[in-house]
């Protein structure tokens, strides 16, 4: 896709974290919806113990974000987050429907050590999980359209796709609403460096994440701890 105008003027891109981290993250966006797991998920070419498995890595990673989110200490974080903002109960449900017990779900390697570098940052760097909960919140964009692909393809109409339209009708809303109160965060030059830094490595950790489960369906690679 096409970069989509953020803002009128460079003036606006300088205040606006939101629009900062637009800017600074879209290379990476352009990767991640042209990963091979995009691909095939979208064409229907993963049946449900796949998407499952995708799903499953997902609910590591929120899991362990909104922990470090409900228990940080800085002011910024906790003005962003918020209990509607969660999406584990969603994965939680999606997993189940799809026989899936949530506390049986293993992290590839790149989930553990996505999942560690979240928390070594909620204890060393807590004002960054703004920029993983960037590109988390952001993915919903994109959510709603693979949902409507895979829906069909997998048999699978609410139950199942629950995280994938975690916002329903209200995507674009609830999408300019969290832009918004990024605005409004009250960020230093170091801080919203190291936003937009941890928002690039999100797009990474998720990068990897979807690749090396590729490798462990194709059984190419064991998950950790097998
Ligand atoms: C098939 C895969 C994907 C499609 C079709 C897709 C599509 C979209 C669309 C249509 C938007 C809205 C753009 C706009 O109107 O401004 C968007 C935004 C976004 N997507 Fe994706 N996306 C995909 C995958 C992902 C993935 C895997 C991630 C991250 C892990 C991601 C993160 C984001 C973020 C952070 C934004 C917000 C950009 C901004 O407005 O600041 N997307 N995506």
């Amino acid at each position: 896709m096409q970069h989509p105008t953020t803002h009128t003027g460079d003036a606006e891109a300088a205040t606006g974290i939101a629009a900062t981290l637009k800017d600074s993250t879209w290379d990476l966006h352009q990767q991640a919806e042209s990963g091979e797991l995009q691909k095939r998920l979208v064409k229907g070419e993963l049946g449900k113990h796949e998407y499952a498995a995708h799903l499953g890595q997902l609910y590591l990673v929120h899991r362990t974000l909104e922990n470090c989110l409900d228990a940080a200490l800085c002011d910024q974080v906790k003005a962003l987050n918020s209990e509607d903002l969660h999406h584990t109960g969603k994965l939680e449900a999606d997993l189940a429907h799809l026989s899936t017990d949530p506390a049986d779900v293993k992290p590839v390697p790149a989930t553990e050590s996505f999942t560690d570098w979240i928390e070594d940052t909620a204890k060393d760097n807590p004002t960054a999980l703004i920029g993983v909960q960037y590109v988390l919140e952001g993915s919903t964009n994109g959510n709603g359209y693979i949902a409507r692909k895979i829906g069909p393809a997998l048999g699978l109409e609410e139950d199942g796709l629950r995280y994938l339209k975690s916002y329903g009708p209200a995507q674009r809303e609830t999408w300019a609403r969290f832009k918004s109160r990024l605005d409004t965060l009250d960020l230093s030059d170091d801080a919203r460096e190291r936003v937009v830094a941890a928002a690039r490595r999100t797009f990474e950790g998720v990068r990897d994440i979807n690749s090396e489960l590729l490798e462990v369906l194709a059984g190419h690679k064991k998950p950790t701890g097998v």
